[in-house]
């Protein structure tokens, strides 16, 4: 047999869906449901190893080759913007991209440069050059809700899934930017070396998504 076909999956919120989703093809991820403290985890019968890492890593892992295939959202994707084929859209993961501010505060309007705070400088860097729109960015890492609650922004450019978090810190989206939903990626080289690994296993993955 080959040597196993690497996939890197992203920890947290795409972690359980992805499981299901190999699953539901047929493998057996006793060892990744399992996993305790180890970080690289075999789907024997699908001859696969998982590593499952941060979504920025999985991106890495992938573009360097050390893993063939990973998943990742298309917020990671579009913000870090790395050398690879996206394959497929899984369809789980979904949310969106918005602007918001604090509930009835006026964003767009008035003189003087608008501050946005965001975990994604990138992605909202580029929104507002397509609008010709000048503003100073802040890089925030955590709750990036808090940043016009403190007065830091005026608006956030952030993932909004169920709008919970915006509701409950009386934030309101202004403005849908585009929607966002969970990939397979894969990389270059293992493309053309293991191509046909690597459609076997895209046939399966399109035959089981939602
Ligand atoms: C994201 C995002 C929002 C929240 C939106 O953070 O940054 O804070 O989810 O979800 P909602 O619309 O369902 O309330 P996440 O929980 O992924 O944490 P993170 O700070 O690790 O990105």
């Amino acid at each position: 047999m080959n040597k196993p076909l690497r996939i890197a999956l992203t920890k947290g919120r795409l972690e359980k869906d992805t499981v299901g989703l190999l699953e539901k093809i047929g493998y057996d991820c006793t060892a990744v449901r399992e996993k305790g403290r180890k970080l690289i985890l075999p789907v024997p019968d699908g001859n696969l190893e998982v590593v499952l890492a941060k979504a920025n890593d999985v991106i890495t892992y992938v573009e360097h080759g050390v893993c063939d295939l990973g998943v990742v959202g298309k917020d990671t994707i579009m913000e870090m913007q790395g050398t690879f084929f996206e394959l497929v859209d899984l369809g789980f993961g979904r949310c969106r991209f918005a602007l918001a501010t604090k509930k009835g505060s006026a964003f767009y309007g008035g003189y003087g440069v608008k501050t946005v705070a965001t975990k994604y400088p990138v992605i909202t860097r580029n929104y507002f050059e397509s609008k010709g729109m000048d503003v100073d960015i802040v890089k925030i890492e955590g709750s990036v809700e808090l940043a016009p609650l403190l007065e830091l922004a005026d608006g956030i450019v952030d993932i909004v899934e169920t709008g919970t978090t915006l509701k409950e810190n009386g934030l309101e989206v202004i403005e849908d930017i585009v929607p966002v939903s969970a990939r397979l990626i894969v990389n270059t080289v293992s493309m053309k070396l293991r191509q046909q690994e690597i459609e076997s296993f895209v046939e399966l993955v399109e035959m089981n998504i939602d």
